[in-house]
């Protein structure tokens, strides 16, 4: 194992860490899942507790999974497998990787399904929206959902993009493609927050997502809240511990974090504001679900001026948001195949992309063929995003706040964080005490357990 840890590859420069790292947070989760579900959750409640969980659980944790795999110089469950023997501690802590690499692949297959959706969407954007209805916007989404081949050709292309830059080097491959788009969809969100404010309704939006008020708090939300930061933040899916483990030493860990944290939630809440500024301008439902994202631009895209140009450019550029994001789900896991079994990189990302791609027809068909088909009495799209979002990955989070914060020699985490004195004090603590806490909490109140 020592000699992949000497061959790794490694990004350019700790630039091309944030990037990167920006690249697999920032994707459907800010463009697509953040909206609708502050949607369904009431709005400013929601958005109020996920940004005390991306504050108080989200970024320690980053900083926390990043310095695993700088640390383990592995795939995540190598990675996990020499830091557990460097802290001479229990192998079951190992069972932190395979939770990772695992949840990732589940979240792969939905996600690839979701992306495929966007391009379909893409590709109508060219001939423009122009004279679309509200009604014919809410078809359209409904009729794309009940046609499976469809759903199932654009995932298929979908995960073959996802797998193309696998296959090729995470290095090469991922850090180029971040480069130009990242900038570029910032950008493009800039413009339609303005368009909001000129033509649409972002005095609603704002009030909507920012009125706070404690009392409309919900059990459900404060659990569809936290599980959305970890879902944004690429956190507990070995996805961060992969890139952590081709981050050159030297690097602050902190910082990134930081900057990583920051231009994720900057990006959702613009998101956020823009999408809303149409809802309420368009008179539109703010509940109405996965959809929402593709009910409501199509028509802002119909009536502004120059929309069948920003309409294809800001389709085009959430596909390669969500790449970069995919790119990430599949890393860990074909890593793992990599250098556990000794497979080569085409080989592990062919399997692992076969088995994410199949678990994907199954999402996709749950949406029209099999919709009246429940585990738990949830369709497998909800299934598989309950699982992942709501359980594993906090769980995943809860055991590596442990995990680092009792378990690791602290000379250890002080080297690996070029961090001491109060800085590492006060992150510590919050790993041991704060992160599990807040998790716990949580976890025992939507059980019922605690008021
Ligand atoms: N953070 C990504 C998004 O917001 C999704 C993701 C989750 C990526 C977990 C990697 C690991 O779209």
């Amino acid at each position: 194992m020592d000699s992949t840890a000497v061959a790794r590859s490694h990004w350019s420069s700790r630039w091309a860490f944030v990037l990167v790292t920006a690249g697999s947070a920032i994707g459907l989760g800010n463009i697509w899942k953040f909206p609708y579900m502050t949607g369904t959750n009431g709005g400013s409640a929601f958005v109020l507790v996920y940004l005390l969980c991306i504050a108080f659980i989200g970024v320690p944790l980053l900083m926390a999974e990043t310095m695993l795999g700088r640390r383990g110089q592995a795939n995540p469950v190598g990675s996990m497998r020499r830091v557990v023997a460097e802290a001479g501690a229990h192998p079951g802590w190992i069972a932190i990787g395979f939770i990772g690499i695992l949840g990732a692949l589940m979240i792969l297959s939905f996600y690839s399904v979701v992306a495929g959706w966007i391009l379909d969407y893409a590709m109508r954007s060219f001939s423009g929206f122009a004279g679309l209805t509200k009604a014919e916007a809410g078809a359209a989404f409904a009729a794309l959902l009940a046609d499976p081949l469809r759903l199932i050709g654009w995932h298929t292309v979908f995960m073959i993009l996802t797998a193309l830059v696998v296959a090729s080097g995470v290095t090469s491959g991922i850090e180029r493609a971040n480069k130009i788009m990242m900038p570029a969809l910032f950008a493009i969100i800039v413009a339609l927050i303005v368009y909001g404010i000129v033509a649409a309704d972002m005095a609603a939006a704002v009030r909507f997502m920012f009125h706070f008020d404690f009392g409309a708090v919900r059990r459900e939300v404060v659990l569809s809240a936290m599980g959305h930061a970890f879902f944004t933040l690429s956190l507990g899916m070995g996805a961060i511990m992969a890139y952590g483990s081709y981050l050159d030493r030297g690097t602050s860990i902190m910082r990134t974090a930081f900057y990583v944290a920051l231009a994720d939630t900057g990006i959702a809440l613009m998101a956020g504001l823009a999408i809303f500024a149409i809802v309420f301008a368009q008179g539109l439902e703010p509940a109405s679900g996965p959809g929402l994202i593709l009910q409501t631009l199509p028509l802002a895209f119909a009536q502004m001026p120059g929309g069948a140009v920003v309409g294809p450019l800001f389709f085009i550029l959430v596909i390669f948001a969500a790449w970069t994001s995919s790119i990430s789900l599949m890393e860990p896991f074909a890593a793992f195949l990599i250098e556990r079994f000794g497979l080569s990189r085409r080989a592990a990302v062919g399997g692992m992309g076969l088995v994410a791609w199949l678990l994907g027809i199954a999402v996709a068909l749950s949406f029209n063929e099999w919709s009246g088909f429940k585990i738990l009495g949830l369709g497998i799209f909800d299934l598989l995003d309950t699982l992942t979002t709501k359980i594993m990955m906090p769980l995943a989070g809860l055991l590596i706040a442990l995990f680092v914060g009792w378990v690791m020699r602290r000379h250890h985490v002080a080297e690996e964080m070029g961090l001491s004195g109060a800085q590492l004090g006060i992150w510590l603590n919050v790993l041991r005490f704060g992160s599990p806490l807040a998790i716990g909490l949580i976890f025992l109140h939507v059980v019922g357990v605690i008021g």
